[in-house]
């Protein structure tokens, strides 16, 4: 039976969205996939020059994004100079939204308000109030959304979610989890994203998210696990004196009954290689390696003393076939469409909304000037 094609519009021409959409056109087949596959529709950007440059340069690629532009994938891909001309697009099924993400609440409800499905970059929004909002659009016209956490559709997180369950290291006792990134703040310039309070800068809402998505895998969805709420316990951040963005942000989040995680981000230091994410259960720690939105390796290595459930240190490798390994939540993506769902169960708006709500009480506590961010929730 032939594949079940999505046609993505792709919201803005920036680097991820380069890297969403190569993954796009990457062959289906290299990760065994058979039953669906992409097509890009439409490109959205602020000038249509830009929207034209960004689908030649897709062309361009020799790598394995090459397959899908000798398949199809980009033929008849209109360049817009806006927006919302992708979102009026009929040939467009779904929206990617790769902007900075102090424009993703006003650019996917936009999107959700012209009936289109959603996929929108990570962190989904600015605050709970914008996320919340876009719930409820996507409720009222009966459209699929989900936050792109493409860590959570990798084949590793499934089998380190295999591991923990099947129990045979014993109850998770604590998770420590990383994504640093040593970039020189002092070198970017004002506008950089990375920094630009105006567009979000620092590393809670950038990298932020990756230790996360390990804890909601590992605590938040381990059968043990009883408490739907968990909270922030602890945080602290340092905050970059030149422009007042938190430059370091820690945080421990508590699943009541479970197990503490203590989740680190941090602009001015590297995140250890070989172990990134730590968790420590009662016969053997399971430890990744960095960096945690896309560990290749983690391995298992017994207590010392350990019985002989676990009598020596294990090694486990998952490297992408080909392409970044965006294509297995585009998979995904296109799985829930042609089934006609309207949300996610491997990434679920509730789950998005619990570290949301970590985001928010870390940034709202803490002293950066995105302390009080005049969020865009009914506007
Ligand atoms: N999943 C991941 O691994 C991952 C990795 C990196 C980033 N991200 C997320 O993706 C988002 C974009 O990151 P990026 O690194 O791709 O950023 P980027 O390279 O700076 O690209 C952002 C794009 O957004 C558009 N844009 C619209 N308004 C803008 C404004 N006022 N200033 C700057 N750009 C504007 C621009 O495209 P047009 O000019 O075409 O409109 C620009 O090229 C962020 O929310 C980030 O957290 C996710």
């Amino acid at each position: 039976m032939a594949p079940h094609t999505i046609r993505w519009g792709i919201i803005s021409t920036g680097g991820i969205a380069t890297t969403f959409a190569k993954d796009l056109l990457v062959d289906p087949t290299t990760r065994n996939v058979h039953d669906v596959a992409h097509k890009i529709a439409a490109v959205g950007s602020r000038s249509v020059a830009s929207a034209q440059a960004f689908i030649d340069k897709l062309k361009s690629f020799s790598g394995p994004s090459s397959w899908g532009v000798q398949h199809g994938g980009l033929d008849g891909a209109t360049p817009y100079g806006s927006y919302d001309e992708v979102y009026a697009d009929p040939s467009v099924d779904v929206v990617y939204i790769g902007t900075p993400h102090p424009f993703h609440h006003q650019n996917a409800k936009a999107a959700l308000l012209a009936g289109k499905h959603v996929l929108c970059e990570k962190p989904f929004v600015m605050d709970l109030a914008e996320l919340d909002e876009l719930i409820a659009i996507a409720k009222e016209k009966r459209v699929f959304l989900m936050e792109a956490v493409w860590t959570r559709f990798q084949p590793i997180a499934y089998a380190v979610q295999e591991v923990l369950r099947s129990g045979k290291l014993g109850r998770p006792r604590r998770v420590t989890a990383e994504l640093s990134s040593c970039i020189n703040m002092d070198e970017l310039a004002d506008d950089d994203r990375m920094i630009d309070p105006k567009l979000g800068g620092g590393p809670l809402l950038d990298l932020g998210p990756y230790p996360a998505v390990w804890g909601m895998l590992v605590l938040h969805q381990h059968p043990q696990n009883q408490d739907k709420e968990p909270q922030v316990v602890d945080f602290s951040q340092r905050i970059y004196k030149r422009n007042g963005i938190d430059e370091m942000s820690a945080f421990t989040v508590r699943w009541e009954g479970l197990a503490e995680a203590r989740l680190l981000t941090d602009f001015t230091a590297c995140t250890p290689l070989d172990n990134a994410c730590v968790v420590d259960c009662e016969k053997a720690q399971l430890i990744i390696d960095h960096p945690l939105y896309r560990p290749e390796r983690f391995r298992i290595v017994p207590h010392a003393g350990s019985t002989d459930d676990i009598p020596k240190e294990t090694e486990h490798r998952y490297p992408v076939p080909a392409g970044n390994g965006m294509h297995y939540e585009a998979d995904h993506v296109a799985r829930c469409l042609r089934d006609g769902k309207l949300e996610s169960d491997r990434m679920p708006l509730t789950e998005s909304r619990i570290v949301q709500g970590w985001f928010d009480t870390v940034r709202k506590g803490g002293n950066s000037v995105l302390k009080d961010w005049p969020h865009t929730a009914g506007k």
